[in-house]
Formats: structure tokens, sequence, C-alpha cells
């Protein structure tokens, strides 16, 4: 019989992805997903394969009413979240309600649906600013925002609950995300920024000295690093996903303009305050302890994306 899998935020960028890959990998879908930042137009090639179930995590009845109509959801990939860093320093109680309250209602109503698996979205923001590079999972954890630290106290619970409950959970920190569908509204949408930047032939900001690093994983390679985990079992409850390797932000505005045909000739503001300088992840435990690997290299990426954002 066919794996049913819940994915909340299935209708955001990431959501969206590992919806398709899951779609492939013949699952049965559900997405909870209350399209705050999300869209059905992220879904338009997968949504009338999924079952898709429009609510908000942090009303348990909304999350309690999907598994009623859902009693046999085997695995739940949860990725909705307030997921920006700006709105959470203005708002650090309605982050924390999503973020943590509502990690707790899925987490209630996946044990007692006997949900085999959990897996977690966490954050590269739970590191904050290190002096070790690669960040490996053992580093020291140093949230510089209330975003890093609803995403920290939320693996938290989704370990408590693989210790308390029969249940597999996992947590996967991303390190910065970029493909087809981000949307430029995200601070980690530096990417799409600069490839609608370029192909409205606006000249591209780079705050600071563009020396500032960082790790620019694909969405693809992200969403078979979540899917993978489905039924698996492996000793660690936390991994890095990320590419472990690190870019400068100028390094990646010249890779955008070759792939564009266009010149590189960005324009320099201030650096934005709490902006981290340098940032990449270290991926080893997840290569050796899985059959992951990172396929698709920056430029790779880079062409698909911008390809997307051509032909949108
Ligand atoms: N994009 C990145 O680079 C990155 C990096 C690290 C971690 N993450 C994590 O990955 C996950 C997905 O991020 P994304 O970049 O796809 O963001 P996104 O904003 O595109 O996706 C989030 C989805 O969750 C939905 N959502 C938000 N609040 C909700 C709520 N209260 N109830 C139901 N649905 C809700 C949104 O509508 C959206 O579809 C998040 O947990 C984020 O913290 C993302």
């Amino acid at each position: 019989m066919m794996k049913k899998v819940l994915v909340t935020g299935g209708a955001g960028f990431i959501g969206s992805h590992v919806v398709d890959m899951l779609l492939k990998i013949k699952m049965n879908v559900v997405i909870l997903d209350n399209l705050s930042t999300g869209t059905l137009k992220n879904l338009d090639s997968s949504l009338d394969e999924v079952s898709f179930c429009e609510g908000c995590i942090t009303h348990m009845e909304a999350v309690q009413n999907v598994f009623q109509l859902h009693p046999d959801i085997d695995h739940v990939i949860h990725l909705a979240a307030q997921s920006k860093v700006g709105p959470s320093l203005e708002n650090p109680g309605a982050d924390a309600g999503v973020n943590i309250t509502g990690t707790i209602n899925l987490l209630e109503c996946s044990r007692k649906a006997n949900v085999r698996t959990f897996i977690y979205a966490s954050s590269a923001a739970v590191y904050g600013e290190t002096s070790v590079l690669p960040i490996k999972e053992q580093h020291e954890v140093n949230p510089l925002s209330p975003y890093g630290v609803s995403k920290l106290a939320a693996e938290e619970y989704v370990k408590t609950y693989g210790r308390l409950y029969d249940m597999e959970v996992k947590c996967l920190r991303f390190a910065n995300v970029y493909g087809p569908r981000q949307s430029a509204a995200t601070e980690s949408g530096v990417i799409t920024i600069f490839i609608e930047d370029l192909i409205n032939g606006k000249r591209p900001v780079i705050f600071g000295d563009g020396l500032q690093t960082r790790d620019f994983i694909f969405v693809k390679d992200v969403s078979r690093a979540v899917c993978q985990w489905i039924d698996e079992k492996s000793d660690s409850f936390v991994y890095n996903v990320s590419s472990g390797e690190e870019t400068s932000i100028e390094e990646l505005l010249k890779v955008i303009c070759e792939s564009t045909g266009q010149d590189y000739s960005p324009r320099f503001e201030k650096e934005r305050p709490g902006d981290i300088k340098r940032s990449y992840l270290d991926n080893v435990s997840l290569c050796r302890e899985s059959s992951w690997t990172v396929d698709v290299p920056l430029n790779k990426g880079l062409e698909e994306t911008i390809d997307y954002y051509r032909k949108k």
C-alpha cells in the first residue's frame, strides 16, 4: 500500500519541491498550509494528485481535522514555519506561536496517530556566528534572532518526543536553500533577488563588501535529503543539509552575471546590521550516514533557477 505523508508548508518554496519528490517516489501526499507565504501556484503541477488542507498549525483544531480526515498518516515532514528573521524581531511572540506551538500541535497529533517518522526542517540560524568553520552538528548553538531561538526550541520538542514515544525523529538544519519558486522576499532569497534584478535590467545591490560568505544548496538536493529519511533509522538526530562549500556574495553574483550574459557591476551599500560574515556547514555526517550526496553544483543549480525565472 502507498505510504501516506503529511507535508506541512507544502505550498511553500521547499515544501512544494518536497511534494514533487514524494509524488515521484509514489507516496500519497497530504498538505497542510495556511497559504501565508506559500501559494497554490507552487503546486500547479501536483495539486490534482494531493489532498490539500488549508489551515493554520497554531490552531490545534485545524491540525486535528487533518488527522481525522487522514487517520492513516504514516509520516510527517514539518516545514511550515514563520521562516524569516525580520518578522521574528518585530513580533517574536507570533514567530514563537507558529514555530514552537505549531510544532507541538503537530507532534501531539502525530504521536496520537502513531506516526512512524517525524522529519523537522530546522536551520543554520540555530548556530549563530561561529569562529570554527565549517560548522559541524556538534557545534555549540547560539542563535542571534528570535527565529533562531524558535527553530531551536522546536528541535528540542521534536527530540524529546522521539525519546518519549515510539516515533523516529529527524532534524535537518538547512543552509541557504535556493532554486525555482523561491520568493525574493525571503532573506535567503538573495539568488532570486539577483536574478530578478538582472532579468529586469536593474543593477543588483551588494550590502557590505561582498566578501561575506554563505553555503548555497539547491532545493532539489534538499528535497532528496528530506525524503530519504522516510521510514529510515540512523544513530543521529540532527543533520546539516548543505553544499559544504563557502561562496562569497561577490563570487555568486559573478557566476549569475556570467550565466545571464551581463556585466558584473553591482551597487555597494552599507553592510546590514547583524549580517554574519562567514557561514558554511559541514555535511560529512549526512553523507556518511545516508546515501545522500550533493548532486547539483552551484553553477548547474543557478542555470536551472535562471531558466525558471526567464520563463516566468
Ligand atoms: N529557505 C531557506 O533557505 C531555509 C533555510 C533554513 C531553514 N528553512 C526552513 O525550511 C522550511 C521551509 O522554508 P521555505 O523557505 O520553503 O519557506 P516558505 O515561507 O516558502 O514556506 C513555509 C510554508 O509554510 C506555510 N505556513 C507558514 N505559517 C503557517 C502556519 N501557521 N500554518 C500552516 N502553514 C504555514 C506558508 O504558507 C508556506 O507555504 C521552514 O521551516 C524554514 O524555517 C528554510
